[in-house]
């Protein structure tokens, strides 16, 4: 069974709180979330391989730490997702971003791909899926079911909000992929929106609505 990891850090519960005030503006939550997306990217990346590399400082020669594999993929569930992906780079510059466009159906709630770019070799990279909400957890699982299916065996996903049903619903399909969450709410209402939520959160970054 995956791990579950709740990032419940002060500072980022409180940004938290902040996004899910009605009145924050779009502008405010783009700049919180990116901020927790960064923060959230140090635990999300802790245990990440080191390697010894060779080093000549100004005073002599040493060994020290590097990442093992700087091959790293954010990949964003559109639209949401994008609002993650700037916080990560700011941590991992060197980081590739590929795309997995993804809405749910608003009669069934199910998850329609309708994009889908990675960089070239994935399946050589750590992958992180990134996307603000973890509902029923449909779109999450098929985002991970179309990178294993081109051949991704590291994954991990990133989430600020998650439904128990969402992190269920993940582990059962994706026992081997770890949840990275900011917070785990109530429960889902009946047009599968997270109580108490933030609401929608496409709409909220993009102010669509
Ligand atoms: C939201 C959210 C997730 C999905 C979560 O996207 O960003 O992708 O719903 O719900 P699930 O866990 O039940 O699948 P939405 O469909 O609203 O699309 P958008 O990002 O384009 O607004
Ligand atoms: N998508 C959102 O943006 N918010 C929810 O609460 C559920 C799905």
């Amino acid at each position: 069974m995956s791990e579950v990891h709740v990032l419940s850090h002060p500072l980022i519960v409180d940004k938290l709180t902040r996004m899910r005030r009605e009145d924050t503006s779009s502008q405010d939550f783009r700049q919180l979330l990116k901020e927790i997306s960064l923060l959230m990217g140090y635990e999300v990346t802790r245990d990440f391989a080191t390697k010894q590399v060779t080093v000549k400082t100004p005073v002599c020669e040493g060994a020290f730490p590097a990442l093992a594999h700087r091959f790293i993929t954010i990949a964003p569930i559109l639209r949401a997702g994008i609002g993650m992906v700037d916080g990560l780079l700011e941590l991992m510059p060197f980081a590739h971003v590929g795309h997995i466009g993804m809405y749910r159906d608003e009669e069934t709630h199910q998850p329609v791909e309708y994009y889908y770019k990675m960089p070239e070799n994935v399946e050589d990279s750590v992958v992180i899926v990134v996307d603000p909400m973890l509902a029923t957890g449909g779109s999450a699982n098929d985002a991970i079911d179309s990178l294993k299916s081109r051949g991704c065996s590291s994954i991990r996903l990133m989430n600020l909000v998650a439904a128990p049903e969402g992190i269920r619903a993940v582990q059962q399909a994706h026992p081997d992929v770890d949840i990275y969450v900011a917070a785990v709410d109530e429960g889902l209402n009946e047009h599968a929106y997270i109580v108490p939520g933030l609401g929608d959160a496409g709409d909220r970054i993009f102010g669509t609505k």
